[in-house]
């Protein structure tokens, strides 16, 4: 079992939120959720979705197969994933629908994308990898920025019965390198650089270092993005464009693999309470009902939607909400390849305003950005095209949600707050637009067809007013399979604490009216702008610095990023602890783990807090870092240490 901590903090300082906002009776006539979804059978539920929302080469047999933990879903069932999300609107006459608009960072890139041209693209590719030997079974790995070549490699995979592994393009050549070994991937898609406001980011210098590194690996696809120079070997990679050149785009040369429902479709790599990512397993068919059902009502898209996921597909928003979801649903979306203030501020109002988006989905820490920058940016553009507003990532505070439907929203638009994770696949617990009344702060409830609730410690439910761990308690179709290899660390994080039952790692509280408000994270993993970092991983990675003997990593509150990262290190021998070092720290970690993962706060201590059996308190370095009256401090071997390291805190703080 993964250890975890009491709530009772977090659920003493919840703040008691009472404003409401009733459905607008015009939104709620026209929603794609009306409110008798909440009263059909869960198994009737996703057994219509899953015949309806879904083409199928054969049909399923049996709904779904539960010896917990391991859930199996649409049973007999054969179809294929890029077949659902490209080449059946294309057979219904949707080829001319666009796709994907395409915004570059550069202002005067853009491309749309239709659905015939998303095909033609994706068969050209797929063409290219069986030239390389990709069939189905074959791990690949993709690492790649927010370009359209991204979605296409993945669909291609897909086409192919190709698992991948996307790895998010801001993580480094080693965290690169750990994934595709655990996966045992064959070949690698990448890039020459990506675009990052204004700079490039080197990704296939980075991809260069994690593949020396990753034996498995005998092909690396370079999609030309900046035309910067790069390192070419002639032998291992070979450029995209030269690859797809003169390949047939006609769909029958690259047909879709005909996949079992319970084939592996994806892995993707998330932190938990250990330095190693777990490889969190997804397969075809539960997965694609999850997330377009979800999308479907969630976001009540029309056929005429615009809709822009302002994610990164490396994580699974991206995932679910930009490709997978959205496509199988024939939706037209957005993919931004740029970040929200740059050239300006004014970049996202510019985007919805220009292509009429309808719907957008963002995080927290966006949003919490954006408050910051100030309204006057997004009051200069014709927002009025926006219906709805989509949260996700963290617990969003009332007065961000306020803000999003105020200053974004118009006043008009219902903001929905989405719960769930990169295991859940799909989002479990949300307002659904037209139906709920929402409250900021509260993402409600449970989605049609899910089950969850509030459990004490010992794994009673606890009642209406009450807090303590979020669980799920019935098997959903997009749930995790396992994590990849490794069955007993499955077991132990999300089945152990209670018999049969999802733990999830978030506290929560169950209001009166059985509304679900989330407090965050009750283990050793951090919540930095809405993505998982464990406290282990950054640990380790300090570990790893040559100077440093020991180090203790936590997180505390921060405005605008939700948690930002402190790290209390200890150097070895005479070492001293100065500015400079403390940049080549910052830097050793995203060389380590990516630039997401750099500690705000380097705090240089003689000396970590230990128990007297030499284990490091954790929760007295939290109390350090968010300035909180120490707790009991009487099992410290010697409580002098935590004296001087609040004095050091103090003193040696530094921002990003
Ligand atoms: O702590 C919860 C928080 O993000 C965690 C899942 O992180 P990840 O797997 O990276 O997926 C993020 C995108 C789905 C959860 O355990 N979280 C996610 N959404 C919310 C949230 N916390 C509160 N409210 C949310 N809407």
């Amino acid at each position: 079992m993964e250890p975890t901590r009491p709530l009772t903090n977090t659920i003493d300082t919840m703040l008691l939120e009472e404003r409401r906002y009733e459905p607008d009776p015009e939104f709620a006539r026209q929603a794609n959720a009306q409110p008798d979804i909440y009263e059909r059978d869960w198994e009737e539920f996703w057994e219509t979705e899953g015949r309806e929302r879904v083409t199928w080469f054969e049909p399923f047999a049996k709904l779904y197969e539960w010896e917990p933990p391991y859930a199996k879903w649409y049973l007999g069932g054969k179809l294929n994933v890029c077949f659902n999300c490209v080449d059946r609107h294309v057979e219904a006459g949707n080829g001319d629908k666009v796709a994907y608009y395409w915004e570059g960072e550069p202002e005067d890139e853009r491309r749309t994308i239709t659905f015939a041209d998303l095909q033609r693209d994706v068969v050209r590719f797929a063409n290219a990898l069986k030239g390389l030997g990709v069939k189905k079974g074959t791990a690949v790995g993709i690492y790649m920025s927010m370009v359209p070549e991204l979605p296409v490699a993945m669909l291609a995979c897909a086409r192919l019965g190709a698992p991948h592994t996307v790895v998010f393009g801001g993580f480094s050549a080693e965290a690169l390198s750990d994934r595709l070994n655990d996966m045992e991937c064959e070949l690698l898609i990448t890039q020459d650089e990506g675009w990052r406001a204004g700079k490039k980011v080197p990704l296939k210098r980075n991809a260069d270092v994690a593949v020396a590194q990753s034996p498995t690996v005998r092909k690396v696809v370079v999609h030309r993005r900046t035309g910067g120079e790069v390192a070419f070997d002639e032998a291992r990679d070979a450029w995209w464009d030269a690859l797809t050149k003169g390949k047939s785009d006609d769909p029958a040369s690259a047909p879709c693999e005909p996949m079992d429902a319970e084939d592996l479709l994806y892995l993707l790599y998330t932190s938990g309470t250990t330095a190693k990512p777990k490889g969190i397993v997804h397969t075809t068919a539960g997965y694609l009902v999850g997330v377009a059902t979800t999308h479907n009502y969630i976001f009540d898209v029309k056929p005429d939607s615009v809709y822009w996921c302002a994610a990164d597909v490396g994580w699974v928003t991206g995932h679910s909400y930009i490709v997978y979801g959205p496509l199988a649903n024939a939706t037209t979306g957005v993919i931004f390849e740029g970040v929200p203030n740059y050239p300006n501020a004014e970049r996202w109002w510019e985007i919805i305003e220009r292509y009429k988006i309808d719907i957008l989905y963002t995080a927290p820490t966006a949003i919490r950005s954006h408050m910051k920058w100030g309204p006057e940016h997004a009051a200069r553009h014709d927002l009025s095209s926006l219906r709805l507003l989509g949260s996700v990532g963290e617990p969003i505070n009332p007065e961000a949600w306020i803000w999003y439907r105020e200053h974004i929203g118009g006043n008009r638009t219902p903001v929905v707050d989405t719960w769930w994770q990169t295991e859940t696949g799909m989002i479990m617990i949300t307002p659904l637009p037209g139906v709920t009344t929402t409250k900021p702060g509260s993402a409600t409830k449970p989605f049609p067809g899910v089950a969850a609730a509030v459990f004490s410690e010992s794994g009673e439910q606890v009642a209406p007013g009450g807090g303590g761990y979020l669980v799920l308690d019935r098997p959903w179709p997009a749930m995790l399979r396992g994590i990849y290899k490794d069955d007993k660390r499955f077991r132990d994080t999300y089945w152990s604490k209670y018999e049969d039952v999802y733990f999830a790692g978030d506290g929560a509280r169950i209001d009166e009216d059985g509304d679900y408000w989330l407090l965050g994270r009750v283990d050793d993993v951090m919540n930095i702008s809405g993505h998982r970092i464990s406290t282990i991983e950054v640990e380790s990675a300090l570990v790893d610095h040559q100077k440093v003997a020991e180090a203790a990593v936590c997180g505390r509150a921060d405005e605008r990023t939700g948690q930002a990262i402190v790290a209390y290190v200890t150097l070895k021998g005479d070492e001293e602890g100065s500015i400079e070092m403390l940049e080549e720290l910052r830097d050793h970690v995203a060389k380590k783990i990516g630039p997401i993962a750099k500690p705000a706060n380097i705090v240089f201590t003689p000396e970590l807090p230990k128990t007297r059996s030499g284990k490091i308190m954790r929760r007295l370095l939290r109390d350090v870092a968010e300035n909180r009256a120490l707790g009991d401090t009487t099992t410290l071997a010697d409580p002098t240490v935590v004296e001087e390291i609040k004095e050091r805190a103090t003193a040696d703080a530094s921002e990003d």
